[in-house]
């Protein structure tokens, strides 16, 4: 298989051509393009046209699906969610809903948050719909010494439930399902199980508290760093073709999904998650 990568952000992000999914990977290409997805945080897989359980066979190179049931699936693949521009709040109040429209890490509130996800292009916009990435690595290691080793001492208390619902409009959650994830705490930095890398672990909106901190403060301090990551030189914004599979790595990065596209233009997306470890 020809296999031609395309460097994207600069700093983070690659394209690969050449990949097609419609035949089973191989060892070699899973790891090929775990490779790129470790060395560069984001790994775009150019020109896919693919059945569902094509695309679920495929993002096996990566790790285990995880199932989320409360988030709309693909009927008879549970774990392949949608995000549709015609999702509406369906336990708020009915409203159009941005999913992830806030600067966050995906699923930092349960014990083993997601190690990676996967987003699939199905429909996209012609203008707008971009999604956003900070780099969480290069974000910490720009920070004075002093600071990483102050931070490097902190643990966060993560909630389902956003912990600041303010922020931005989120998907209204069934009290059962709020029952059944109790808050997680992680360390504010994180080890990359790959890498090795240490990268600033956060996600505003499902951070509580930092442990031992009044909220108000912990806020701050979470506030700040957010405003630290998201500086340009740290950040990559994807433009969306359609075909494209966009996997990334939590546990190095946020990211932030825009619903700027014009009313009535059509975005459509199926999403994988790929399990994770407990943060160290
Ligand atoms: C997400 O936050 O997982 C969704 C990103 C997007 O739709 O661009």
């Amino acid at each position: 298989m020809d296999l031609k990568f395309t460097n994207l952000g600069g700093h983070m992000a690659v394209a690969v051509d050449g990949v097609d999914f419609r035949q089973p990977p191989s060892e070699e290409l899973g790891a090929t393009l775990r490779q790129a997805l470790w060395d560069n945080q984001v790994l775009c897989i150019r020109g896919q046209n693919l059945e569902t359980a094509e695309y679920l066979r495929a993002i096996q190179i990566f790790g285990e699906p995880e199932i989320r049931p409360e988030i709309p699936h693909v009927e008879g693949f549970p774990a392949v969610t949608t995000l549709s521009s015609e999702d509406r709040d369906v336990h708020g109040d009915g409203k159009r809903l941005v999913a992830g429209a806030n600067w966050h890490s995906d699923d930092t509130f349960m014990a083993r948050p997601s190690a990676l996800t996967a987003l699939y292009g199905i429909v996209v916009p012609e203008v707008g719909g971009d999604t956003q990435y900070a780099n969480m690595y290069a974000a910490y290691e720009a920070l004075a010494e002093e600071r990483r080793a102050y931070l490097d001492t902190l643990r966060v208390v993560h909630t389902m439930k956003p912990a600041r619902g303010g922020l931005v409009r989120s998907r209204s959650i069934a009290p059962e399902i709020l029952a059944a994830r109790p808050p997680s705490t992680h360390p504010l930095v994180r080890t990359h199980p790959e890498t090795g890398r240490k990268a600033l672990y956060v996600s505003r909106n499902r951070m509580d508290r930092i442990v031992g901190m009044e909220r108000e403060e912990s806020h701050r301090l979470i506030d700040d760093l957010v405003g630290h990551a998201i500086q340009p030189e740290f950040t990559y914004r994807h433009k969306w073709q359609q075909g494209d599979i966009v996997i990334w790595d939590n546990r190095c990065l946020m990211h932030k999904a825009n619903g700027d596209y014009p009313e009535g233009a059509r975005r459509f997306m199926k999403r994988i998650i790929v399990a994770g470890e407990v943060p160290v």
